[in-house]
């Protein structure tokens, strides 16, 4: 199979790119993701599992068929050719506020040997810039409280709670 694309690139904000240090490319996931340690990545934040390629390219293809809700990108490194920083916005739609949109950011992570270089911003920003892309009237997440630094400096504020109820 041919490398796709999760989404079409106008979504990716053009001045990201440019901040991005030499070597490094904003994209949106692709299919061909799994061979570049995409899943490796998120190993920052918890537990993935063992995904065969099979595994992965059937939720790959889930949200290519859900193309105008969920927009995950990454951030690679061109030189090795791997997957260093990826992040998602899913779009929410609503009732309220006349049918509006809300954007939630949910699954950052930047490689451990990575992080500090501002690629977690980078990526931060890139989602903002699709929520606002898409007409959301707002972008929120939930995140530890050592993470709230971090999120402060990427322009949100600490606005309710997070409950949570595990099956
Ligand atoms: N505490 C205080 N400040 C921080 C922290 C922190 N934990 N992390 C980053 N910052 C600051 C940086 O110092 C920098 O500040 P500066 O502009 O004054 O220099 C600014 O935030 C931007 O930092 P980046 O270099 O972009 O951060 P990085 O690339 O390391 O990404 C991230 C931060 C995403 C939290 C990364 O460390 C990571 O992947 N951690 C493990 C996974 C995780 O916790 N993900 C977030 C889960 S919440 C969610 O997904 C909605």
């Amino acid at each position: 199979m041919s490398e796709v694309s999760l989404f079409e690139s106008s979504l990716l904000s053009p001045e990201v790119q440019a901040a991005l240090p030499a070597g490094y490319t904003l994209r949106a996931l692709r299919s061909s993701d799994y061979e570049r340690g995409f899943l490796k990545v998120l190993e920052v934040l918890t537990e993935v599992g063992n995904h065969t390629k099979e595994q992965y390219l059937e939720q790959f293809n889930y949200l290519l068929n859900h193309n105008d809700q969920y927009y995950t990108i990454t951030i690679t490194d061109d030189s090795k050719n791997v997957v260093v920083a990826a992040g998602t916005i899913l779009v929410e739609r609503k009732f309220v506020h006349k049918n509006g949109l809300v954007g939630h950011i949910e699954d950052i992570a930047v490689d451990k040997n990575q992080q500090g270089k501002k690629l977690g911003l980078r990526i931060i920003q890139a989602l903002k810039f699709i929520g606002a892309q898409r007409g959301c009237y707002k972008v929120i997440l939930d995140c530890s409280e050592k993470n709230i630094p971090f999120y402060e400096k990427c322009g949100f504020k600490h606005k309710e709670y997070e409950m949570a109820w595990y099956v």
